[in-house]
């Protein structure tokens, strides 16, 4: 499974991705204007920190605006990923972006429906939210399933890049599922590393150790 890493933060970045776990970056326009950067500019910092997809989403609604903006953004780095709303003009550039080969993350995606749509259109990926879709008292986890269930029916190769994660069990019930990608936000990259036995088991470890004059 591959684990993105969803912030704009390029300290968060630069931590996550000394960790040598880290295979990509997903940012959206509330992410890209929490840190008062230009977006250009914060793209090509992140682009020289993690050598792999990084999603760059566009704020155009309309088919021509779209691709202009995903033009632009592509140009950028070979690792870009056009990120584009789930929307009749959104898929509609999707579809032409593919034929250009520029690669596309379809986001706010909340029903089978749209993930398969996507997926017709060309997608690279397929964003799901379940944390969304959670607060709401749907399970989020249920849309992953079922959308991993038709893109292994049809054998689509669009991948399924789990989204607006909220805890490390929305990544353990995504792994056992199957989906590609899951995307963190740095806190719960954290909270993968711990277990209060892995602590209370170390300190044990190393104070037992200490007092059997071990050098
Ligand atoms: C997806 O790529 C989005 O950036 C993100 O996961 C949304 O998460 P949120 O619902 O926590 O804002």
């Amino acid at each position: 499974m591959k684990f993105f890493i969803d912030t704009a933060n390029i300290d968060q970045i630069k931590e996550a991705a000394s960790y040598g776990l880290l295979d990509g970056v997903t940012t959206n326009p509330s992410l890209v204007a929490k840190e008062g950067k230009n977006f250009r500019e914060l793209l090509e910092e992140i682009v020289k920190i993690v050598d792999g997809p990084i999603s760059a989403e566009v704020v155009a609604t309309d088919y021509k605006g779209i691709l202009k903006e995903a033009n632009e953004l592509a140009k950028i780095h070979d690792n870009i990923v056009v990120k584009v709303p789930l929307i009749k003009e959104g898929l509609k550039a999707v579809k032409t972006l593919a034929e250009e080969e520029i690669k596309t993350n379809v986001t706010l995606c909340f029903t089978p429906s749209q993930a398969l749509l996507a997926a017709k259109a060309g997608a690279a990926y397929i964003s799901p939210f379940v944390g969304r879709l959670d607060d709401i008292s749907h399970d989020g986890m249920d849309l992953i399933a079922q959308i991993v269930q038709i893109y292994k029916n049809y054998n689509y190769k669009t991948q399924v890049l789990v989204a607006s994660i909220r805890h490390p069990l929305h990544l353990v019930e995504a792994a056992m599922i199957g989906a590609d990608v899951c995307t963190m936000p740095f806190d719960v990259i954290e909270k993968l590393f711990k277990h209060p036995l892995t602590d209370i088991g170390l300190e044990k470890f190393l104070s037992d150790w200490k007092k059997a004059n071990q050098k």
